[in-house]
């Protein structure tokens, strides 16, 4: 039921798992997403653009590459033009955001605020969720079960209106092109990238250039995965707040599964498993079940009741470092996720949105599972901040190269 997760290194063999495909009928070998090659850097599936440099991926120990769509193979050049679009903010409709204004370096690719604020000042329903390691992620985003590729997700933030997140639209959209075409730099970095492409500089490659930058976010340095590669040894409550978390008593990694101790992980190697999407009870509005619209979770694209309030359980990697928590942002402090965790759900008394969440009639029952006591929680906490990577804020290659 919860084992949606793949085992972190498991190793299938690709020509084993696409016979295993077909003959299951899944689609984990080039299906409707276009996706996968191995080594990222073209092949069969390539659109016959020769990379400008071939691609070699900087992975953490125990990292397999993560999936790459054949249309979009990865290289040096466009890795570099990724990056430098993630952080300007000419790619907005207005010319005042960046993706990098929401998914900041030094938060792990996320943010302090509870609510990502879009390009015109409106609030996002939901928190920004880190990028760390997202390119394994099977599905993208809070609850949408579609986008499966991060050229699919980017849809969202760039061209949305509900919110209105870069707020690119039909008036702006040529008027943003025109900016990067008179730029100093930009056309020749697409045509570098985009080798034997007569007029590169379209939308098009705008995403697959962010995308492919996005794909190098892999990042595990945390004090946790020098431990586990043995150059350190972690506090005493650290370890009590490790083998609580993969154990049987606190359940942590039956949702928070995988390298990435968060959803479900699939990399190069491995066939995709299902996205899991859980209930943890935070709200049950007059008694009824229901979550705040628009953030009713995966019933908002499923429409089915018993999907209301089930979301992806996020990664736990930088945890410490994302304040505040849940999709809503509406928990500030580690404690207080944890606290809601340990309770079986959320009580939100009188008010708007009242009533008992922990009693939510589409609750996990994984959840009402969880016992851990208070000194539990202390190490769960002192466990979960040992998965803070300091070297993703240090890392130039993911830095902002205007200031590079
Ligand atoms: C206004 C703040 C904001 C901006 C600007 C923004 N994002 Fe996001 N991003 C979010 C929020 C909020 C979510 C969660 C959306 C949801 O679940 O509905 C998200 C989700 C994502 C995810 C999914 C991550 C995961 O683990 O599922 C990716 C990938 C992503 N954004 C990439 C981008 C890119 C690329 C850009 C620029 C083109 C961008 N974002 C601009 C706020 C922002
Ligand atoms: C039944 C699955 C499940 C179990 C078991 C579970 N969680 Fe969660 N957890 C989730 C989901 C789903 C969310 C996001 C809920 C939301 O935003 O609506 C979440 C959110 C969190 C968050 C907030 C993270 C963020 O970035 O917003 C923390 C911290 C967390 N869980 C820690 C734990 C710990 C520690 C345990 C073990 C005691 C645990 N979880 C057990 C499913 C689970």
């Amino acid at each position: 039921m919860h084992a949606a997760t793949p085992r972190p290194h498991s190793r299938i063999r690709r020509a084993a798992l696409c016979a295993l495909a077909a003959t299951l009928a899944a689609s984990a070998c080039g299906g409707s997403d276009g996706v996968v090659d191995s080594t990222g850097s073209g092949g069969p599936g390539n659109t016959g653009t020769p990379p400008s440099a071939p691609w070699t991926w900087e992975l953490p120990a125990g990292f397999a590459p993560p999936r790459v769509p054949t249309d979009n193979p990865m290289n040096a050049a466009k890795v570099e033009l990724g990056r430098q679009l993630f952080f300007d903010t000419r790619l907005s409709g207005n010319g005042t955001l960046a993706c990098a204004s929401c998914h900041a370096p030094e938060r792990a690719f996320a943010e302090n605020r509870a609510l990502g604020r879009g390009s015109t000042g409106q609030n996002h329903p939901r928190n920004t969720p880190t990028l760390i390691n997202a390119a394994y992620q099977v599905t993208l985003d809070w609850a949408n079960p579609a986008p499966r590729t991060l050229e699919q997700q980017m849809r969202t933030p760039l061209f949305g209106t509900n919110p209105i997140e870069m707020g690119v639209n039909d008036d702006n959209r040529e008027q943003i092109i025109e900016r990067l075409r008179t730029h100093a730099e930009y056309p020749g970095r697409f045509a570098a990238a985009f080798a034997g492409e007569a007029a590169p500089l379209h939308w098009d490659n705008i995403i697959k250039a962010i995308a492919a930058f996005e794909r190098t976010l892999v990042s595990a340095g945390s004090r946790w995965d020098q431990a586990r590669a043995g150059q350190i040894t972690l506090e005493p409550a650290e370890q009590r707040g490790e083998q609580l978390f993969f154990g049987t008593q606190a359940l942590c990694a039956q949702c928070h599964g995988g390298p990435n101790l968060g959803g479900a992980f699939v990399d190069s190697t491995q066939r995709v498993g299902e996205p899991a999407f859980h209930n943890i009870g935070l709200f049950n509005i007059g008694g009824s079940g229901a979550y705040p619209a628009p953030n009713r979770g995966l019933l908002e694209f499923t429409g089915r009741a018993e999907d209301m309030g089930r979301f992806r359980a996020p990664s736990l990697r930088n945890v410490e470092l994302t304040a505040p928590y849940f999709h809503d942002g509406s928990v500030a402090t580690l404690e207080g996720a944890l606290d809601i965790h340990a309770a079986g759900g959320r009580d939100m008394g009188p008010g708007l949105y009242a009533g008992d969440g922990r009693r939510n009639p589409f609750k996990d029952p994984l959840i009402d599972r969880i016992r851990i006591d208070a000194l539990d929680k202390a190490d769960l906490i002192a466990f979960l901040k040992t998965l803070s990577d300091t070297g993703v804020a240090r890392n130039p290659r993911f830095a902002d190269p205007a200031v590079n």
